[in-house]
């Protein structure tokens, strides 16, 4: 294999260097570009340009192949807790038993949130969106450890600021939620695990005691680990660019989570639903609904369908499309909206339109049928991909600031508007 690529450009020949990732991809390098010949590559949407090299996640889109830290998705998703998978995308490698009996005890002990936080809580109105309140939240912390704000953090500071944040981040989480049912607080146990502690805090209430279902535990602990890494999407993507201007890590997740607000991102799970809950609500034909998605007159899509990079089949929404049968099985839950789901998917997947554009189900099509089974409310899906998608976060921001090479994001572009405009006084204008 060539180990550069050869550029003509004004008659002269620019000799471009290729770099190739483990897996086998392929990239020329354009950095030097610029400096050498005055053009920078025009990419708008960054359809085709690695904005970093990066060791945490890979995924081939034409194979349906997704991988943390080497593990493939299918292998890890059955046979390990979140923690366990958060660790390994954060440190590289899966923790041992000492190791992971430390991580567990940081994320235990590092559970409370300030107590002058919960004022915040009640001053938001009863309806606004959970996704605002995490976002806020989320960088009010850094308010509360000014001694973690500082660029350059030691191993220890890195390392504590990493486990408040996953522990706190379902806190936050919970008491959205409790805030928006007007509910009181319910604080975390430390003898519950990660993810039971979020649905102690999600569903106690102080009247009468909570009977945690160990189906609802391992459904939510196999979402949280699905949506945990997903190299440079749109909001992993805003993590490194807010990172990259050596930002903390608070403000940094705090940008990321609003990125994934956005319905095209993280907020198509709440989409979804909505979608077929108005699919339902018409009678339950969705030929209608794919023919509006099909019409370019029409803003319409159809929510949970297409991805960026799968263009044959996203190897999540397989995950989760089987876990929604056993879990609304196993808890004897039946939702008219799956059946609408699998009829939707099944002639999307024949028609035309979609073969054509390579539109496959994205892991948002099914995740939301769990969540409604388990209680969680509408507004509340793309929190739980938040949580889930905060140890992929932080692991790209260390593997980022922890570069030697590290520059500030700061990408070029075309400029198009009026050049040389004379100025005209207020009073001349038209
Ligand atoms: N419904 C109908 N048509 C679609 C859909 C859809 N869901 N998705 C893409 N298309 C069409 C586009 O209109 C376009 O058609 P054209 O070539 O005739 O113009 C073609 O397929 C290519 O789509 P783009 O929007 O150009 O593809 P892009 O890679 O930019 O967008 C995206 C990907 C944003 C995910 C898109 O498929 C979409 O909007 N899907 C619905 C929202 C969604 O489910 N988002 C969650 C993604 S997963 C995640 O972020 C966690």
């Amino acid at each position: 294999m060539a180990t550069t690529a050869k550029l003509e450009l004004d008659g002269k020949t620019v000799e471009l260097p290729i770099v190739i990732g483990s897996e086998g991809e392929k990239a020329i390098d354009i950095s030097k570009l610029r400096a050498s010949t005055g053009f920078v590559t025009l990419d708008s949407g960054y359809m085709n340009t690695g904005a970093c090299t990066s060791a945490i996640t890979f995924l081939d889109g034409e194979k349906g192949i997704l991988k943390y830290r080497g593990i493939s998705i299918e292998e890890l998703s059955d046979k390990v807790s979140f923690i366990e998978c958060s660790y390994l995308l954060i440190y590289g490698h899966l923790p041992n038993q000492t190791e992971l009996k430390n991580f567990r005890e940081g994320i235990k002990y590092h559970s409370l949130i300030h107590e002058d936080m919960k004022n915040f809580f009640n001053t938001y109105p009863s309806h606004a969106h959970p996704m605002a309140i995490l976002s806020s939240m989320v960088c009010s912390l850094s308010a509360y450890y000014p001694e973690l704000l500082k660029p350059d953090q030691t191993e220890e500071e890195k390392n504590g600021t990493i486990t408040r944040l996953i522990s706190k981040v379902r806190v936050l989480a919970a008491f959205a939620y409790k805030r928006s049912v007007g509910h009181p607080f319910v604080y975390p146990k430390n003898e519950l695990d990660y993810v039971q502690n979020f649905l102690h805090m999600m569903f106690a209430v102080p009247a009468e005691p909570y009977q945690m279902d160990p189906v609802a535990v391992k459904a939510i602990n196999l979402l949280l680990i699905l949506h945990a890494d997903h190299e440079q999407n749109c909001s992993t993507s805003t993590v490194r660019m807010v990172g990259s201007a050596k930002a903390n890590l608070f403000a940094s997740l705090s940008a990321g989570i609003c990125a994934l607000w956005g319905p095209l991102h993280g907020g198509a799970n709440q989409e979804v639903l909505e979608m077929l809950e108005a699919i339902h609500a018409d009678g339950g034909g969705y030929k209608k609904f794919l023919d509006k998605a099909k019409d370019k007159n029409d803003p319409f899509k159809l929510m949970g369908f297409g991805h960026r990079v799968y263009k044959n089949f996203d190897p999540r929404a397989k995950i989760i499309k089987k876990a929604c049968d056993d879990v609304l099985q196993k808890l004897g839950v039946n939702d008219p909206i799956l059946e609408i789901a699998k009829g939707l998917e099944e002639t999307a997947l024949k028609d035309p339109y979609f073969i054509e554009r390579k539109l496959y189900p994205n892991v948002d099509f099914y995740s939301g049928i769990i969540y409604r089974a388990l209680g969680i409310p509408t507004n509340m899906f793309t929190v739980m991909f938040a949580i889930g998608r905060l140890p992929g976060w932080i692991a790209q921001w260390k593997e980022m600031i922890e570069d030697p090479q590290m520059k500030i994001c700061r990408p070029r572009q075309i400029y198009t508007g009026q050049t040389n405009v004379k100025f005209v006084p207020i009073e001349k204008r038209s």
